[in-house]
């Protein structure tokens, strides 16, 4: 087996079995501009560490540049015979800058402690774009919020109508789920900016190279104190992988709420045509498929999490090959996220919304009990008695098939005094949102503190 890197102590090469199980190119390919970076720094500290003369350095250098050239045109592809993206790429080195020179840039350095740098590097990557499809996500419910700021809808706990909100309430609260997802990319970032390049098999190197000036190179900020956790390590992708989850599911949670809207019971929404799909046999449908992909491949986030700390669980230290089940995870969770932002950023984005219908829906189902009974609070009624006497009113009300501000004054009356006349100011969705003030509140202008709120929190990511 020509290429391979560790042939020295076999007589053998391995069964066709063997070799098809333990490849890796077909996926990990996609680290190879990683691997060649990562090279071309390593080669750079073993010029340091007087191991690589000037020319020497030059040549390696040179060849990496164009073996990388290769890789980019796909003039440089793996072969059928190469185990993983490293081991092929040093065929490469070696194919350019001959056996002498190319074999020396593998001394003090293994594949364990580069694919643990590689995973790094393409997911801070990543993650970096992940990031701009969430800020575009609550861009878009911004810009809605902005577009509606008095638009009244029904406000939801059980799905049944509870009390009255804002839309751009509503819509930010969804912004809010991914403003913190936003953060915890950022935050998630900051422990992913270690490098375990230096660390070796496991052990770290006897030839004096200098982890943290490798580091530096490859835009890591330092690099690991501990070579075993460098090599071991995978809480770093499984974090990557829960955030990516929970991106997910923020975005099948909104995804749920359009495909009710859309429907014709609610009738809340219209679907821009660019973003819905129809029937194949049903002429006149059009369909939420946007909103419902993403529903669906919020659970093939989960999966890819839960399957990556199940390989992870019950692992000795330091590397063990099982590793290796580790990029297809995360590397799934980052194309899943790609793929689904900007669709979901765009559905949202031009979504027309039935302000008309949501308002008239807004205050129905007695919506607005609460308002009577804090109302008769505020008369000096203990919130007890005041939550029997508006459930009278909505029993009332119910068995007569109307609604709360339907009832006549002499109905009010009958059911208690203090139900005066006076109730009537609360009777209506304007006075019940604008009397919900407070910080975090549906009123108009207490919606309009949040957005403020909301843009100062996300100036910093
Ligand atoms: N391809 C392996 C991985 O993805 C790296 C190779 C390490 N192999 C080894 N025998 N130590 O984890």
């Amino acid at each position: 087996n020509e290429g391979a890197l560790w042939g020295g102590r076999f007589a053998g090469g391995p069964s066709d079995a063997l070799a098809a199980l333990s490849k890796s190119t077909h996926f990990d390919w996609r680290l190879a501009p990683y691997d060649i970076a990562g090279s071309r720094a390593h080669a750079r500290v073993l010029h340091t560490a007087g191991l690589l003369t000037d020319a020497e350095l030059d040549g390696m250098i040179d060849a990496l540049d164009r073996l990388e050239a290769d890789v980019r045109s796909g003039a440089y592809v793996p072969s059928a015979t190469d185990e993983d993206v490293h081991g092929s790429l040093e065929r490469g080195l070696i194919e350019r800058a001959g056996a002498d020179l190319g074999g020396k840039l593998r001394a003090g350095r293994s594949r364990n402690d580069q694919v643990a740098t590689l995973g790094r590097m393409f997911l801070r990557d990543h993650a970096r774009v992940v990031a701009r499809g969430v800020l575009a996500t609550v861009d878009a419910l911004i810009a809605q919020a902005e577009a509606h700021p008095y638009a009244p809808m029904p406000g939801r706990t059980h799905l049944q109508h509870a009390q009255p909100v804002l839309l751009s309430h509503h819509l930010l609260a969804h912004a809010w789920a991914f403003a913190r997802d936003l953060q915890r990319l950022v935050d998630w970032d900051a422990r992913a900016a270690v490098s375990p390049y230096g660390s070796g098999a496991l052990a770290g190197s006897t030839l004096g190279l200098d982890p943290n000036a490798v580091a530096g190179k490859l835009g890591f900020s330092s690099a690991v104190w501990n070579s075993i956790d460098g090599t071991a390590a995978r809480d770093v992708y499984a974090e990557f992988a829960w955030v990516a989850a929970m991106i997910g599911v923020d975005l099948s949670r909104i995804s749920e709420e359009v495909i009710f809207w859309a429907t014709k019971e609610a009738g809340f929404v219209r679907l821009d045509d660019a973003y819905s799909t129809g029937s194949s046999i049903m002429p006149q449908k059009k369909n939420p498929d946007v909103a419902e992909l993403a529903r669906g491949k919020s659970g093939r986030l989960i999966g890819d999490l839960t399957g990556l700390l199940a390989t992870l669980k019950g692992m000795p230290l330091a590397y063990n090959r099982d590793l290796q089940e580790d990029k297809e995870p995360v590397f799934d969770a980052a194309d899943t996220l790609e793929l689904l932002l900007p669709a979901v950023s765009g559905m949202l984005a031009t979504l027309t919304f039935h302000t008309d219908r949501m308002a008239q829906l807004a205050p129905q189902g007695f919506a607005l009990a609460t308002d009577i009974a804090e109302w008769l609070v505020r008369q000096g009624v203990p919130f007890r008695v005041a939550h029997e006497l508006s459930g009278e009113a909505v029993r009332l009300a119910e068995g007569r098939g109307v609604e709360l501000w339907d009832l006549t004054d002499e109905e009010y009356a009958s059911i208690s005094e203090h139900l005066t006349p006076g109730v009537r100011e609360v009777l209506s969705t304007e006075g019940s949102l604008n009397a919900r003030r407070g910080q975090g509140g549906t009123a108009p202008d207490a919606v309009a503190e949040q957005l403020s709120a909301l843009q100062a929190a996300l100036e910093p990511l």
